[in-house]
């Protein structure tokens, strides 16, 4: 078992953040990682398990283990009339999968391009973009068990997704890792292109809603608004989209005519922390090498040398700032280590 020791993340995390590991291992296999996790109960080391490192803020070196999950493989499992179950390796990068579906013209996850990191991250805080989430097509999810050293399955159902947010990141938290995602995709196409930006772009593109063009328009968006991390260090979102009562919406409204909320199902509000976030005069702010994006200023970027502490700090002054201006908790999306 090849173990690395003193092992800096810098590359494996989209902030580009220098930071060590005490030990790292790369596993591509499930006997890989129970044997990595049995070696583990002897070491005893506090454990990581990292994926594609685009949602993860380094504030210190790690005094324990990360394992990164590089298990691989896209395969169609069956077929329907109108659907097609795929199982796919939680190791895989999220955009490849993406891809391979609108190759294979198959509906689903086509407004989710572009989205950075690996298959498997993607039910822990349900992802979404531009009126999709990825719970809408996730059948179930394989997952190891810590505890018991075995494999085990949940249905949709059972992952209790939300917004951002899944069983994996209340119940289930540092008691598993992602195997495998079995996706249901449809030969019907979705073509949801309710989404404001979507439409503005297509007409610009002057093309029809269609599989193929909504995933062009998508990477259009997010190449104007949002870093490229190989250019830019960002982990996309730094916070979620606060959600709100509606009677506190209102009240906020008269204050603030232009505020963006949508409603949500149970008649809260959620809020576009971007637009909060910009309102409290921080978009294109920089200190050192931490700033807020020029573009989005719900995304804090790395200028070069920034640390995991600079960025931190900078997002403490921004919550701090939303707090008191509109009196609106505003938490972050990012893994903070
Ligand atoms: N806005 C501003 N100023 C800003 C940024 C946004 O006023 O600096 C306003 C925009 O004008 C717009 C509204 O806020 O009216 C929404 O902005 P946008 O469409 O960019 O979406 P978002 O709510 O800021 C969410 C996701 C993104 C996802 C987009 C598109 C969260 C936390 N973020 O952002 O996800 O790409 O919608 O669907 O829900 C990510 O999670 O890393 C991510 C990028």
């Amino acid at each position: 078992m090849e173990i690395q020791k003193n092992f800096d993340l810098k590359n494996l995390n989209s902030f580009n953040i220098s930071a060590k590991t005490k030990y790292f291992y790369r596993f591509s296999s499930i006997k890989e990682l129970q044997n990595i996790i049995e070696y583990n109960k002897i070491i005893k080391e506090k454990t990581i398990i990292l994926g594609g490192g685009s949602n993860i803020l380094l504030t210190k070196d790690f005094d324990g283990l990360i394992i990164k999950n590089e298990i691989k493989g896209i395969n169609i499992k069956s077929e329907s009339l109108r659907h097609v179950t795929i199982e796919v390796g939680a190791g895989e990068n999220w955009h490849n999968f993406v891809k391979w579906s609108v190759t294979n013209n198959l509906s689903g996850i086509e407004n989710l391009a572009l989205i950075p990191g690996s298959v498997g991250a993607t039910p822990i805080q349900n992802i979404g973009a531009y009126g999709m989430e990825v719970k809408n097509t996730i059948k179930k999810v394989y997952y190891f068990d810590i505890e018991t050293l075995t494999e085990k399955v949940l249905t949709n159902k059972e992952c209790d997704f939300k917004y951002r947010d899944s069983i994996f990141k209340n119940k289930f938290k540092n008691k598993f890792i992602i195997t495998k995602v079995v996706f249901c995709l449809n030969k019907e196409h979705a073509n949801n292109s309710n989404y404001g930006a979507i439409n503005e772009e297509l007409n610009k593109l002057k093309m029809e809603p269609s599989l193929k063009s909504i995933f062009k328009a998508v990477i259009n968006i997010r190449n104007q608004k949002l870093p490229d991390p190989k250019k830019l260090g960002n982990s996309g979102s730094f916070f979620k989209n606060p959600i709100i009562e509606n009677k506190k919406f209102q009240k906020l409204k008269q204050s603030y005519p232009n505020i963006v909320g949508y409603p949500i199902k149970n008649g809260d509000i959620k809020i576009a922390a971007g637009w909060l976030i910009e309102k409290a005069g921080w978009k294109g702010y920089t200190e050192g090498s931490a700033g807020v994006h020029k573009k989005q200023a719900l995304v804090l970027v790395n200028y070069g040398e920034a640390t995991g502490k600079d960025i931190l700090n900078l997002s403490f002054k921004i919550k701090d700032s939303v707090k008191e201006k509109f009196d609106i908790e505003i938490t972050p999306e990012v893994n903070i280590i």
